[in-house]
């Protein structure tokens, strides 16, 4: 925000032009750059500086005016009762509610004695107020707000939304324009994003623009897209209808005429009733299934709304009540980056702390490169930080037009900041990983559970917790470590025994003598599961020829791939994870090497591949494996048109669809069996 200016004069002009562009933004572009609570700021100033000096009063001051205006491509409508807004109550505590009933007592003159005012609380739907008129019971116009004095006529867009009534139910009078809201659920809003981060489109801000957006929409055909929902809370022009007497029995009417009105209002008494809705709202407002900004008091009863009168811009019987903000700008202060146990690299932004959604955040999560390039944000911008509920903090925008001079856009670092591994991001990918899978602090609890994992080096008792107590304590940086542990060491540890202590070293001994196809496993490569180690070990037979293998070599693998080929290439490439594996080796880690296998297998399954799904009547899933292996045949773990067989047992899932989709021929155990002979 800008700093005040030296004179009054020049400070009053200032705020004058930017409360005009805010309203702009806000009411015609659907894109505000200011936060309501900025917003609010703003107006509140400009507001005490005119009251001090009332010589700086224009007539075309936003304070002498509602805000808002109309874009072109709609033709104008007048309100005929205009459409205010209502004052803001920006203090968030209770006071604010004791405050308006003392006003609203002092304004009608009530004594101390006279019995409390009663109130008609309501919610304040976040969404874009609406007029609509119904003649005779049908409607023919639906106006936005506009400058309060001339709406724009969306009636076309409006008619497609369902729950608003092409015509009112009963008795309907000669004119009844209702005014209400509309808005779009925060699941319609979230599916909606799906949809377009699916088709790799604009994501939008909040269900308040969008369905602002939607409705403002030049085409009919793009308004349903969106989903939009309305709520009734007011009346404006009337013409032979009898008004109730309070804002209480208008709404049940409304209701009656077949008019959506949300439920959630009370008739409360007095400042204390209106604190105590205010509390209650604001405890549950996550849980509601749209958003609100607020809550908004009514005198009760229509006589006195009528005895209170208006100012200028506003109702005197009726107060917004706002909540804590959900957005607020901040300064983009640095761009990290996150690495996870997979390895996989988040940028994650670190902003100046800023008070939003009941918390103070200092870092967001950006998710992935492309979502910073998307949204252009860079180091040195204002960011607009979003906290609603227990949703993770996210940035919704940059306000490109507060950017400083000299920022530049954000690159992914090349090095894990963890390890100084390289960072990779495959073409086809979207998250950036960390190469230093058996290095990478991040991922080292990770890697070593794998690599003591039964299928890999299997050391009983290495599990979870243990290797959370090793790592933390710093006993253990890489697998080779595992073998420098000593009984004394584990047996210090929490939950830790001598007698446990001494299992899992015995584990640990053992675990030395391995085979190469459970340690290749073992390291953890990304997409080498255990039956491509076992492919691997066989082709090349030792270790050091794998190591050594191009992508080349590496596609000569029965069923190896480019994407795995690659993989493997990159992991041995990358010196802190051969390091490893000589420090393993230096460990005593060995296996039987051999020639290369690189023969067909031979049996009845040679050069066949086999998938398993659902459960066999008398064989596991190890067994039936073990078996088709033996037989020359390989399992998969995905049906693909390179699938021979899918042996389906009970409750066999998609897989088994996906094999009738594509023609694979289907067995049961017994056919397996006939297969092998
Ligand atoms: S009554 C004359 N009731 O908040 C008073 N307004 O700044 C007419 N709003 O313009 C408004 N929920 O767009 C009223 N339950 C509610 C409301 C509500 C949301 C909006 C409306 C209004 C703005 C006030």
């Amino acid at each position: 925000m800008t700093a005040p200016s030296s004179s009054p004069a020049r400070r009053a002009a200032d705020l004058r032009a930017r409360i005009v562009d805010a309203n702009r933004r806000y009411y015609e572009d659907d894109n505000p750059d200011l936060s309501d609570a900025e917003y609010d700021a703003l107006y509140r100033e400009l507001e005490a500086l005119e009251k001090a000096h009332p010589e700086l009063v224009t007539p075309d001051s936003p304070t002498q005016r509602v805000g808002g205006g109309r874009t072109q491509g709609f033709a104008p409508v007048t309100h005929r009762v205009p459409m205010l807004s209502i004052q803001t109550a920006t203090d968030t505590t209770a006071a604010a509610a004791l405050e308006f009933d003392a006003r609203i007592r002092r304004d009608l003159e009530l004594g101390p004695d006279a019995p409390p005012v009663a109130y008609c609380a309501e919610l304040k739907f976040d969404g874009l107020a609406m007029s609509l008129r119904y003649e005779h019971g049908v409607l023919t116009i639906a106006a936005t707000r506009g400058d309060g004095e001339t709406g724009e006529d969306v009636t076309a867009n409006v008619r497609r939304i369902p729950g608003i009534p092409a015509r009112l139910r009963g008795n309907a009078p000669p004119v009844l324009e209702v005014r209400g809201e509309i808005y779009m659920t925060r699941a319609d809003f979230a599916a909606l994003n799906e949809r377009q981060a699916a088709a790799g489109g604009r994501l939008f801000v909040n269900p308040r623009n969008t369905a602002a957006g939607a409705v403002r929409q030049l085409d009919a055909s793009d308004a349903v897209e969106r989903p939009l929902h309305f709520f009734a809370y007011a009346l404006g022009e009337t013409d032979g209808y009898a008004l109730p007497a309070t804002q209480g029995d208008l709404l049940r009417a409304l209701a009656r005429f077949g008019l959506p009105v949300n439920e959630d209002w009370r008739v409360v008494q007095g400042g204390e009733g209106l604190a105590a809705f205010y509390a209650s709202v604001e405890a549950r407002r996550h849980a509601l299934p749209f958003e609100i900004d607020g809550v908004v008091y009514k005198v009760d009863s229509l006589a006195r709304q009528r005895q209170l009168g208006f100012r200028t811009r506003e109702p005197r019987w009726a107060v917004a009540h706002k909540f804590p903000p959900q957005e607020m700008p901040t300064t983009l202060v640095a761009i990290d980056v996150q690495v996870g146990r997979t390895g996989a690299v988040t940028p994650v932004a670190r902003v100046e702390p800023v008070f939003v959604g009941g918390t103070t955040v200092t870092n967001v999560t950006l998710h992935n490169e492309d979502e910073i390039r998307r949204r252009d944000l860079r180091v040195g911008d204002t960011v607009i930080v979003r906290r609603a509920g227990d949703v993770i903090p996210q940035i919704v925008r940059s306000l490109p037009e507060r950017r400083p001079r000299g920022t530049e856009p954000w690159e992914m670092p090349t090095q894990c900041p963890e390890c100084g591994s390289a960072i990779v991001r495959l073409p086809d990918e979207v998250i950036a990983r960390c190469e230093g899978g058996l290095v990478c602090p991040a991922q080292r609890k990770q890697a070593l559970l794998h690599f003591a994992s039964r299928r890999a080096l299997d050391i009983e008792g290495l599990g979870d917790k243990l290797v959370d107590a090793l790592v933390d304590g710093g006993f253990v940086h890489s697998a080779a470590d595992i073998y420098a542990l000593d009984v004394p060491t584990l047996a210090a540890l929490p939950r830790m025994a001598e007698k446990s202590a001494a299992n899992v070293r015995a584990a640990i001994d053992a675990s030395r003598t391995t085979t190469l196809a459970r340690f290749i496993y073992g390291l953890g490569i990304r997409h080498v599961g255990e039956a491509s180690a076992r492919d691997l070990a066989a082709h090349f037979g030792a270790l050091d020829a794998l190591m050594a293998a191009s992508v080349d070599a590496l596609l000569e693998v029965r069923d190896v791939g480019p994407v795995l080929a690659e993989s493997v290439e990159r992991f041995f490439a990358e010196p802190h994870n051969r390091a490893v594996i000589t420090a393993l080796r230096k460990a005593g880690v060995h296996w039987p090497e051999g020639p290369p296998q690189r023969a067909a297998a031979e049996g009845p399954l040679a050069g066949r591949t086999l998938v398993l799904t659902g459960t066999l009547p008398h064989l596991t899933r190890d067994e039936a494996k073990a078996m088709i292996e033996a037989a020359g045949g390989k399992v998969a773990g995905s049906v693909s048109k390179k699938t021979d067989y899918v042996v389906a047992g009970e409750e066999a899932g998609s897989k088994l669809a996906k094999a009738e989709e594509l023609g694979v021929a289907v067995l049961d155990e017994a056919g397996l069996r006939a297969l092998l002979g």
